[in-house]
């Protein structure tokens, strides 16, 4: 079942202590974040409104930014009472609006938000932001799915675009845990063959394992679900041997979108692709295409995301939720336990931090 809209109105007058995963050096994500309790935040700025965090979700990207391997970090915190500078991590969540700032009419107490901006430390229970940086959702999608819509969907949502894509045509992807619309056909490559029906059932269209994709035969019978129609864009999360086995069921003039390497692998890719087939191989960061685009622009795409959710085009991952309750010590526990797990490798879901009072 969907994890089902809950919204929590916070009265001013009853101000809750600060809470938030914080770390002061990146190093070994089992050691370096805490959850750890400051004064409560002050009153939103002009043009910012206080939103009481409801869902964050853990990324590959959060774990990057903990391990300090990720071209971007958030900003410092020196606002907390602390002799250093502090992190709060999370780059996606959603919120619900508590308090507003001078200046905002765009937003009411009660509103409920995704978080749009990056790194906007989304893994705390109440956060001071730029109300013109968030999107409100609505009341049709999911806490889950707005928790988890601005990262993933985002790029599937732009790359087609970026190669110029219309409906009909084909995508393959890998990492596939997550089914993409968008009015694009798509053949799926999960990293479990247990997961196969579970993505037919999420709308792939056809779902093949890593396994299968070293078949010899395997070209023709993509032939035979393509119609003989070239594959266009692969999007690539997974890099290394699968990634070279998958560039074979390409067409001509295809293009490939890597944009995560979740095998910890180069990508390696034959150079007769790029001659003879005509291939263009670009790299996608989330990040990057946030600063070279207007705020009407993301929120424009945000929509397109909130209307494919609306409409079941699209669906959220699978998904535990991880309800952060206790003192400082055994919150931390919990979010080092499912980090410890994360390091093992292949889970099948996404892990998501609730917020609970
Ligand atoms: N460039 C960007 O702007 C951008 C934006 C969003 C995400 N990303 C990247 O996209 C990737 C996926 O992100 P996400 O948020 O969708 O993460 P996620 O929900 O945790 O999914 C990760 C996927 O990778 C698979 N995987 C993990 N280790 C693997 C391995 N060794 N070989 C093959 N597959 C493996 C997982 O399979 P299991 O189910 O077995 O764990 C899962 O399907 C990450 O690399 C992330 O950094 C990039």
């Amino acid at each position: 079942m969907p994890h089902r809209l809950t919204i929590h109105v916070r009265r001013p007058s009853k101000r809750k202590p600060f809470r938030a995963f914080v770390f002061e050096q990146p190093g070994n994500p089992l050691e370096c974040v805490n959850l750890r309790s400051f004064a409560p935040l002050p009153n939103p700025r002009p043009g910012q409104v206080q939103l009481k965090m409801l869902m964050a979700p853990i990324n590959p990207s959060d774990v990057n930014v903990l391990q300090g391997v990720y071209p971007f970090k958030p900003p410092p915190r020196t606002d907390l009472g602390t002799e250093n500078a502090l992190y709060v991590p999370g780059n996606e969540g959603v919120g619900v609006v508590v308090e507003v700032g001078n200046g905002v009419n765009s937003l009411k107490v009660g509103d409920r938000v995704a978080l749009a901006m990056p790194q906007a430390g989304t893994w705390s229970n109440f956060l001071n932001i730029d109300a013109a940086s968030l999107i409100p959702t609505g009341n049709r999608v999911t806490d889950v799915q707005a928790a988890t819509m601005s990262q993933s969907p985002y790029g599937f949502d732009v790359a087609p675009k970026l190669c110029q894509l219309s409906g009909g045509d084909f995508v393959v992807q890998n990492g596939a845990n997550s089914a993409v619309g968008i009015g694009l056909r798509t053949i799926n490559l999960p990293n479990h063959d247990s997961l196969k029906q579970y993505l037919q059932d999420l709308g792939g269209d056809h779902v093949l394992t890593y396994e299968e994709l070293g078949d010899p035969s395997i070209r023709d019978r993509v032939n035979g679900w393509t119609l003989g129609k070239p594959i266009r864009l692969a999007l690539n999360c997974v890099s290394g041997k699968h990634t070279t086995s998958m560039m074979r069921l390409v067409g001509k003039d295809a293009n490939l979108v890597s944009y995560g390497a979740m095998s910890k692998q180069p990508l390696s890719l034959p150079t007769s692709l790029f001659i003879f087939k005509n291939l263009t191989a670009h790299g996608f960061m989330l990040g990057t295409w946030f600063q070279r685009h207007s705020m009407d622009e993301r929120r424009t795409v945000m929509q397109e995301i909130i209307g494919m959710l609306e409409n079941g085009q699209i669906k959220e991952p699978a998904y535990e939720i991880l309800p952060l309750r206790g003192n400082d010590v055994e919150i931390t526990r919990t979010l080092q336990n499912v980090l410890s797990k994360l390091e093992e490798g292949s889970h099948g879901k996404k892990f998501i931090l609730q917020f609970v009072d």
